[in-house]
């Protein structure tokens, strides 16, 4: 049978890749990023100089990137790309470009094949609903939009780039729209997702949270 999986869906900025990352490595598992392949593909697009509104040859793109993980490190046709897909204007065109069915169809089978034994940790915003609906366990992540943007601005900070709070919190309520009211694929708990609202927990909290739930479904 299939290796098991964990799902962790939820809106930007939720905490979902720290904590599906802590618990990859508490369970010695496999991890997903989903939202980096999307960043991948819109970094690309870029790069081949693609109109964003050119949905096909953006699939085309997605189908064919070169991705290849080296420890920390992500490169994009051989160039260490892990900066340059932390930046706004790639997430923004990732949220943009994730909006189209066919972009999202190449890169089905692409996710898919990050199921590996032990198992996979696989965080996103339809990984419970549509690329693992068989998913052992189904968290859906939620924190309060202004304590999102209070992190991701903490975060920008700390990295020493500046950062505009007013600016992020209307940044993440538009991806927030944009990602929950999309017709395809768009972010909804599963049916049978546990919620988590992260909003007052430590990240210690929240991943004892999902290894307890984990603990129940195993
Ligand atoms: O999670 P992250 O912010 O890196 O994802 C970038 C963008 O990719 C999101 O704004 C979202 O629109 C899109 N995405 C998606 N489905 C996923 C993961 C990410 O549509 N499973």
């Amino acid at each position: 049978s299939l290796p098991p999986v964990i799902a962790i869906d939820g809106p930007s900025a939720s905490g979902k890749g720290t904590l599906a990352g802590i618990v990859a490595q508490t369970l010695g598992w496999h991890q997903l990023d989903s939202g980096m392949l999307y960043r991948l593909s819109a970094l690309a697009v870029m790069r081949k100089g693609i109109l964003p509104t050119h949905e096909a040859e953006i699939a085309e793109v997605a189908r064919n990137l070169d991705v290849r993980f080296v420890g920390q490190q992500v490169l994009l046709d051989n160039d260490d790309v892990s900066d340059a897909l932390r930046q706004e204007e790639v997430g923004a065109l990732a949220s943009q470009i994730a909006t189209y069915p066919l972009l999202r169809q190449a890169l089905f089978e692409r996710q898919r094949a990050f199921r590996k034994a032990p198992g996979l940790v696989a965080d996103g915003r339809d990984m419970g609903t549509v690329i693992f609906p068989d998913a052992k366990l189904k968290v859906f992540l939620i924190a309060d939009v202004d304590e999102r943007a209070q992190r991701r601005y903490k975060q920008l900070i700390e990295k020493g780039i500046s950062a505009n709070l007013s600016a992020l919190l209307e940044d993440l309520k538009a991806r927030d729209e944009r990602d929950m009211h999309r017709s395809h694929a768009p972010l909804v708990p599963a049916q049978d997702a546990k919620i988590i609202d992260s909003s007052t927990l430590s990240i210690e909290e929240s991943v004892a949270k999902v290894l307890a739930y984990w603990a129940e479904v195993n």
